[in-house]
């Protein structure tokens, strides 16, 4: 759809639907937990994921508050899902009565939008649109649309966007695929401990290529969840990813209020690097962590120092990011070509692991995969994966956090073979912007990981997150 008649579809709607806004500073401290499960990402959901893609309702359970010596209880918990479509999910209630609303997490991005009103469409989803949650503003009555002269419609929305708006602000959110427009609206979020009014969330009217969910963004922006709400912290641990719908699920844990620097036990920390400064806002919602060595086996892989560390210029390109809402870790064609080398060379040693032809990986877009035929998936010692941050930090991963098995069916000859793919990613080598690694959420299987915004650093430490 055109930029210009999506306008007039905003506009149309604005005036279809009442404006009038006001808003007030959110109020004071506690913590959360939020439960999380996993849905696909927004960003790159391979056709061998839409093919598992099936739905699911993931009922908000809530959850006991996670104990603390010392330290402050949790504003909140809540629970997180393993999702078809790749990613984790959360349910947020919003509004008076509350209605109950599916979100992508999403460390990657800031802004915080659901699929709004009876009209919501959205655009190469594949996904059965009744299977959608909706929120609909006209059934609650905190629900305000947020006016063009709002100071929070300039800092939200894209100046290109409101250079047309009359009454009600719209948005318009770019992903690293798809996008969601609509407009913006002001709402009660409701938590079991605590109300937040006058929370800045987009109802969004069209979308292209997003989740069967909306996106709660966890990024640094102000418009962020975390932001909005004045965390000092929050952390999670994602389960299994399945690509599938599953009622298991583990904990969000958002904190609020100073807990001074002490260290969660257990954990490894690597401090978070200070943003570029750029014109791309999407630079700007990124954790940056700077991710010093790739270890494969015992091997060091020699990666050039200029992609590992994030370039404060005017290129800003570089570095590490963590991003909860993708799937696979990506990595810049020459990192990735320089560990792929590693791989094949320490398999061919293991035992005649031949590297599949590259169109084999592409059926899952992946770019290194291995033909295991007739052996075990699980049986097989893949050789080790170590990220080692500044600090000394090391996420060692379990194969099952770098390797999946695949069945390939070939009619010439008609048989079929298995394959282990590496689950990392290579970009496709045209694009120097940005960040040089995205470090995705099946990386993230099965750690604790926590996001300590008050001191500026990122922890985490192996851990089984699959709950009975
Ligand atoms: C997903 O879950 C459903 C129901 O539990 C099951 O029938 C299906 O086989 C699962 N799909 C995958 C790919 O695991
Ligand atoms: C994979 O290996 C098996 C067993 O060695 C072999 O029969 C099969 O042809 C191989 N598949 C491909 C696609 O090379
Ligand atoms: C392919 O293999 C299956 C099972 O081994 C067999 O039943 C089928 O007849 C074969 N098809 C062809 C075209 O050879």
């Amino acid at each position: 759809m055109a930029a210009s008649s999506l306008l007039s579809l905003m506009f149309l709607i604005s005036t279809l639907l009442l404006a009038s806004s006001s808003l007030s500073v959110a109020p004071n401290p506690t913590t959360f937990t939020i439960p999380l499960s996993p849905i696909f990402t927004k960003h790159q959901p391979s056709d061998a994921i839409k093919t598992l893609n099936s739905l699911a309702s993931s009922s908000p359970t809530r959850a006991h508050h996670l104990k603390h010596p010392k330290s402050k209880p949790p504003l909140t918990k809540t629970k997180v899902f393993s999702r078809s479509y790749g990613g984790y999910s959360i349910s947020l209630s919003f509004g008076t009565p509350p209605q109950a609303i599916s979100f992508l997490l999403d460390t990657g991005s800031s802004a915080v939008w659901f699929p709004c009103t009876s009209r919501y469409f959205c655009a190469d989803c594949d996904i059965d649109p009744s299977k959608i949650p909706l929120f609909i503003p006209k059934l609650s009555s905190s629900s305000k649309f947020i006016d063009c002269q709002n100071p929070n419609c300039a800092r939200i929305s894209s100046s290109n966007i409101l250079s047309g708006c009359q009454q009600a602000c719209p948005f318009l959110f770019s992903y690293g695929k798809g996008t969601s427009s609509g407009l913006l609206l002001s709402e009660t979020l409701d938590f079991p401990e605590k109300l937040f009014t006058n929370f800045l969330v987009g109802c969004s009217i069209f979308s292209t290529q997003q989740p069967p969910a909306g996106i709660a963004g966890f990024g640094r922006t102000p418009e962020s969840l975390p932001s909005q709400l004045g965390l000092s912290k929050f952390s999670y641990c994602l389960i299994s990813q399945r690509f599938n719908d599953t009622s298991e699920s583990s904990d969000l844990v958002l904190y609020r209020g100073s807990s001074s620097d002490a260290k969660t036990p257990g954990l490894s920390y690597t401090p978070f690097r200070k943003n570029p400064v750029s014109i791309d806002s999407a630079l700007r919602d990124y954790y940056y962590v700077d991710l010093l060595k790739v270890i494969v086996g015992r091997k060091s892989v020699n990666i050039p120092y200029k992609y590992l560390v994030l370039e404060n210029n005017a290129n800003r390109h570089g570095g590490t990011i963590v991003d909860s809402g993708f799937t696979y870790t990506r990595m810049l064609k020459p990192i990735f070509d320089a560990v792929a080398k590693v791989f094949e060379a320490e398999m061919a040693e293991m035992g005649n692991f031949p590297r599949a032809s590259a169109d084999v990986g592409a059926l899952f877009d992946l770019n290194l995969c291995f033909n295991i035929t007739g052996l075990k998936f699980e049986k097989i010692k893949f050789p080790e994966l170590t990220f080692e941050f500044k600090g000394g930090a090391k996420l060692e991963l379990p194969a099952a956090n770098y390797f999946e098995p695949f069945d390939v069916f070939f009619d010439v000859g008609n048989s079929t073979s298995t394959f282990a793919c590496l689950t990392i990613m290579s970009d496709s080598g045209q694009d120097l912007d940005g960040p040089a690694i995205i470090l995705g959420n099946t990386q993230q299987q099965n750690f604790y990981v926590e996001f300590d915004l008050e001191n500026d650093r990122f922890g985490f430490r192996k851990q089984t997150c699959n709950k009975k």
